[in-house]
């Protein structure tokens, strides 16, 4: 079982304002903060939180829970609080709708008699339920430092770099050839400048719920995806979907030609980008083999960010929400390790007594950026509504919007 003493970062005991900017302790520019990503580069122009006011910061959590009940209660039908699972309880407990990214920007736009959208998530998630959202809701994102960083691996100029390379090896569309040359696809953790790029150039988004259907249908369509950020997803449904090994190459942007040959380029089926998310990627085979050693009883269930070696060594792996279904509709008395987040898996836990349930990795990891969202940020945003001020919002502009809602509609028009 996990054992709660044990913390990846003394900093976990820490509130998270230490990290907000401007102020005397924290280093200069973004940072991810204690937690998986601690020592992942925060890009130079990732947002910032600025500080909230000192009250919130010294008040209670009992305190806290109170005012945040009250501004709720006052703002009524006009706020929507969405909570994504990997929040931590404490503002999970306030979520009007609780779930995976995609699933909370639907049930938001959903939402259309609620004036304000507070996305208790991480920053692609609130720029998603903006695109998805009508022109009169407002999205907002209690701390702005929550990005992600495996979304931020991917940034726009070099994924466009990466496109026009693309285009010089592997050549344009021809109209001898019903296959276009390659198709961009996106993974929904990704920035909304790149699910754009993606509708304008004809390809579309995924979750890790469908990623196998979109990218059946991109190959349908195209010799080849490009598929960013995440290179573990990709190549988890790219093996799923039953390519060779030469099929899948990896792209480097630090890399020139990413690394590649023309070779290679014109080989490939699956074209990978170079990005992995700090908390999956750290669950190991040696973990799967410890918890089959320790239970022989147990299922092993993982997230499809893992490596591949360690979801070729579970029993099942499944998005955020398969997770959660599977393990709650399983029988009582069963035993599950589970290689996702932890806010999540001792909630299950906790939620599910009949079951064991317990975290692949025995040391306590939690996402820093999703950590970075406490009870002071969301009683700050809430009572600044309150009094009449929009705090925090999270706007995508009308251009990028547009591109972006094509690229997820063509998402929602598979069938998967
Ligand atoms: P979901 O799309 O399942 O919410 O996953 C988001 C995420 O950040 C997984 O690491
Ligand atoms: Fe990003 Fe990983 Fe955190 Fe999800 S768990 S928000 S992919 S860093």
């Amino acid at each position: 079982m996990t054992d709660l003493s044990q913390n990846c970062s003394a900093g976990l005991a820490e509130p998270p304002w230490s990290l907000d900017a401007p102020s005397a302790s924290s280093p200069p520019g973004p940072v991810y903060g204690p937690g998986a990503s601690q020592d992942d580069v925060a890009p130079p122009d990732a947002p910032v939180q600025g500080p909230i006011p000192s009250r919130y910061r010294r008040m209670s959590a009992a305190e806290l829970d109170d005012r945040i009940a009250t501004a709720r209660a006052r703002l009524g039908k006009r706020l929507v609080i969405l909570g994504h699972h990997y929040q931590r309880d404490g503002i999970v407990k306030f979520a009007d709708f609780r779930g995976d990214s995609f699933k909370l920007s639907q049930q938001a736009a959903a939402r259309g008699d609620a004036e304000y959208l507070v996305f208790c998530g991480v920053h692609f998630m609130a720029e998603s339920a903006d695109v998805l959202s009508a022109e009169h809701q407002v999205v907002i994102l209690p701390n702005l430092a929550a990005g992600c960083s495996m979304a931020d691996m991917a940034n726009k100029e070099d994924v466009l770099a990466c496109w026009s390379e693309l285009g010089r090896v592997l050549g344009q569309a021809r109209s001898d050839d019903p296959l276009v040359p390659v198709m961009p696809i996106t993974y929904m953790n990704s920035a909304a400048s790149l699910k754009a790029f993606c509708g304008r150039e004809g390809g579309a988004v995924c979750t890790s719920s469908n990623a196998r259907a979109v990218v059946e249908w991109g190959l349908a369509r195209a010799s080849r995806v490009l598929f960013f950020p995440d290179e573990h997803l990709g190549r988890n449904t790219a093996l799923d979907l039953g390519a060779r090994d030469d099929e899948i190459v990896v792209w480097d942007p630090a890399k020139p030609l990413g690394g590649l040959t023309t070779d290679a380029l014109e080989r490939a089926r699956f074209i990978l980008w170079r990005g992995w998310c700090s908390v999956h990627t750290r669950f190991t085979v040696e973990q799967v083999e410890r918890a089959r050693a320790e239970h022989p009883d147990v299922n092993v269930i993982v997230h499809p960010e893992c490596r591949h070696e360690v979801v070729a060594a579970a029993n099942f792996a499944g998005s955020t929400e398969q997770i959660v279904r599977v393990i709650r509709e399983a029988p009582g008395g069963t035993k599950w390790a589970v290689g996702t987040e932890i806010n999540l898996v001792r909630r299950l836990a906790d939620e599910m007594p009949d079951k064991s349930i317990w975290c692949l990795d025995p040391v306590v990891c939690p996402c820093s950026t999703m950590y970075r969202v406490h009870p002071a940020y969301l009683c700050w945003v809430l009572e600044s509504l309150v009094e009449g001020r929009v705090v925090n919002q999270v706007r995508v502009d009308p251009t990028t919007a547009h591109w972006a809602r094509i690229a997820l509609d063509r998402m929602l028009q598979i069938p998967g």
